[in-house]
């Protein structure tokens, strides 16, 4: 493999072999630079790994020279392809990629939150128009339709009615890949204008935040406006649990306030914190930096 990798080697005087972290990226955003610079801070050797730069020779592997990768790609499907390599070379991740490519599927996602008890929204899966329209009639109107793999509120659509919903399938059918051709439906929930991302990292939930719009579609990347959540024993526990089901280290997870609770709406690996940073003190890069250093001293420990 040639690793096209930005090497930053920053090494603290005193310190012993440091953790060598490769940050997966597609881009550089201010996630990620704040990453680099919480383990430079530490005295540990950063790579940046750049998705669309790598060259992956898996017959005369060449891995990078790292101890345990990041993930911090925007490209979903593309990060879990990766780390399913560095998997194979015998390179650590966090995420696994088992736990993205959950995450990355909407579908599988929610049957592993509902498989694990964790309460979450009614959804269905379909695959004709005939058959969405009878879950129609079972979960009621309006229904959410989501892509299956996808995030930042995209191609997110409320069905009002049968009508509307046929016409809007009959759309994704015609105008989308076969990917569209699953059609995943979830019940409308009716919010107080806003839902709220916890971010768990290690199994514990580090800080919340009320994400609020005026639209239903309250994702930060759409302009909702994150604002300070107290972490409940409620909110703590449910966020733990959702990440805990899908197998994420690092998770951003969904919740929605719902007459009967709060429920999950989804689990996020390799999860923006921009706004949530706005609203709280909690170091955000430095904990995950500070987690991938003890995974990292654990599996040292291991060996
Ligand atoms: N079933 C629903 N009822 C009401 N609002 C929803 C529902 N599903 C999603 N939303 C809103 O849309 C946003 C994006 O949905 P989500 O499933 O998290 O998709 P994405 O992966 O694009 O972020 C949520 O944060 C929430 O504000
Ligand atoms: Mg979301």
């Amino acid at each position: 493999m040639t690793v096209t990798a930005i090497p930053n080697t920053i090494q603290r005087h005193g310190t012993r072999s440091p953790m060598r972290l490769g940050v997966l990226v597609s881009h550089l955003r201010e996630e990620e630079k704040l990453i680099l610079a919480a383990a430079a801070e530490r005295g540990f050797e950063t790579h940046v790994l750049q998705d669309r730069s790598l060259m992956l020779d898996l017959t005369s592997p060449e891995p990078p020279p790292v101890d345990l990768v990041l993930d911090r790609c925007v490209a979903h499907t593309r990060g879990a392809c990766i780390l399913r390599i560095f998997d194979s070379w015998g390179i650590p991740t966090l995420n696994s990629s088992q736990a993205v490519d959950i995450c990355d599927d909407k579908v599988m996602m929610s049957a592993a939150l509902a498989a694990a008890g964790v309460p979450t929204l009614r959804t269905a899966v379909a695959f004709s128009i005939e058959s969405a329209l009878q879950i129609g009639e079972k979960f009621g109107y309006p229904l959410i339709v989501k892509p299956v793999s996808g995030s930042w509120g995209r191609l997110l659509a409320k069905a009002n009615s049968p009508e509307s919903l046929r016409t809007l399938l009959e759309q994704k059918q015609q105008l989308g890949t076969h990917h569209h051709g699953v059609f995943y439906l979830q019940e409308y929930i009716t919010k107080p204008g806003r839902d709220i991302r916890a971010f768990v990292v290690g199994g514990e939930v580090i800080a919340a935040s009320y994400r609020n719009a005026e639209h239903w579609i309250t994702n930060v990347a759409r302009g909702a406006v994150s604002t300070v959540c107290p972490v409940t024993s409620e909110i703590e526990g449910m966020s733990r649990a959702a990440a805990g089901a899908v197998g994420a280290e690092i998770a951003g997870v969904d919740l929605v306030e719902t007459a009967d609770g709060l429920k999950i709406i989804e689990v996020n690996s390799g999860a923006e914190f921009k706004g949530l940073r706005s609203t709280t003190p909690v170091p955000i890069a430095d904990v995950i930096v500070e987690h991938a250093a003890s995974t990292f001293a654990i599996l040292k420990g291991s060996h």
